[in-house]
């Protein structure tokens, strides 16, 4: 994967708390910023070890990071400090993505609407890794919640990109899309108040707040070229899907936390500039080699400050 003319060689990959951002990412310069912090949900996370013969199973791994608290209070001020310093980060039309799931994502949506201010929040967007379930008292987590929330006014929110479109029903294709145009596209007209707007077939229908397209699996099986055997890494399609909804090309993608650096390596791919940190030493490895393997360039930093940050 190389990175498109668009995007410039200035990038940035850093080592520190995210609480140092501040240092590589100007005041307001950030587009998007996706945030896939630690749960909250008291666990240890082992990478995938690599050993002759492949790669074995995380249990046996090195620990890449930890999500132990000694509250949900404990976690929720720690989330907080970051979040508000994230916004700062955010230019005006810019937002951030927050990626929780059912244990925390309630607490923390109270937290961030007190941050951002309730007529901030531009939606959840529900995403269904396609896991499975471990039931064993209610019913078993199989989706994970990422809130969206705009730093002003008027946020970047790229509809028509191909990235937030899905194909129509079938019996909807073969129910309204019957007539054809001079080019061959299938297309239905609708007149709505006196005024008729054309669809097309293969434009396809908005995506929607329930994800079920970008498997888990892709990212984290040994079988797929994408995994990189850090743990809870997520697929690049949710990651491209993400840069293109909220940013446009040129424009600067930030992850506070990018653990294998997923959302780098989607930010180059997309022809977005990025800057991202990882407080993680196997982290910062695992995204480096990455982008790397993707012949993409940056900048390297520590974070001077991290020792400092609470
Ligand atoms: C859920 S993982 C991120 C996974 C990543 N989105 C991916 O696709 O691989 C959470 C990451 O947060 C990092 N982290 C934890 N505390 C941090 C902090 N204070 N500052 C920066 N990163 C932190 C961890 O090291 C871990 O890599």
């Amino acid at each position: 994967m190389r990175r498109s003319e668009a995007a410039r060689a200035d990038d940035v990959v850093a080592r520190g708390d995210m609480l140092g951002l501040g240092a590589i990412v100007g005041a307001g310069a950030a587009d998007v910023i996706y945030m896939d912090p630690p749960f909250g949900i008291s666990k240890r996370f082992a990478a995938r070890a690599e050993e002759p013969g492949g790669p074995r199973s995380r249990a046996r791994g090195p620990v890449a990071y930890d999500d132990l608290w000694p509250s949900l209070e404990a976690y929720l001020a720690w989330l907080t400090a970051r979040v508000v310093a994230l916004r700062e980060l955010l230019a005006d039309h810019g937002t951030l993505w927050l990626h929780l799931d059912a244990r925390a994502v309630h607490d923390a949506k109270v937290a961030c609407d007190r941050v951002f201010g309730r007529a901030r929040f531009l939606g959840e967007v529900i995403w269904a890794p396609g896991n499975g379930s471990k039931a064993r008292r209610g019913p078993g987590l199989a989706h994970q919640t990422l809130l969206l929330y705009a730093r002003g006014r008027d946020p970047v929110w790229n509809h028509s990109d191909p990235a937030l479109r899905e194909p129509y029903a079938d019996t909807s294709q073969a129910m309204h899309f019957k007539q054809v145009d001079a080019d061959g596209r299938r297309y239905r007209d609708r007149t709505v108040g006196g005024k008729t707007y054309r669809y097309y077939a293969d434009v396809g229908r908005a995506i929607g707040t329930v994800w079920t397209d970008c498997p888990a699996m892709v990212a984290n099986t040994p079988l797929r070229r994408e995994t990189t055997g850090y743990p809870t890494q997520k697929p690049l399609k949710l990651l491209d899907r993400i840069v293109r909804a909220s940013s446009r090309p040129g424009g600067l993608v930030v992850d506070p936390c990018f653990g294998s650096g997923t959302t780098l390596v989607a930010a180059a791919a997309a022809g977005r500039r990025f800057a991202g940190c990882d407080i993680g030493e196997r982290a910062v490895r695992t995204a480096r080699a990455r982008l790397d393997e993707a012949h993409v360039s940056y900048i390297y930093r520590e974070l001077t400050d991290a020792a400092e940050a609470s």
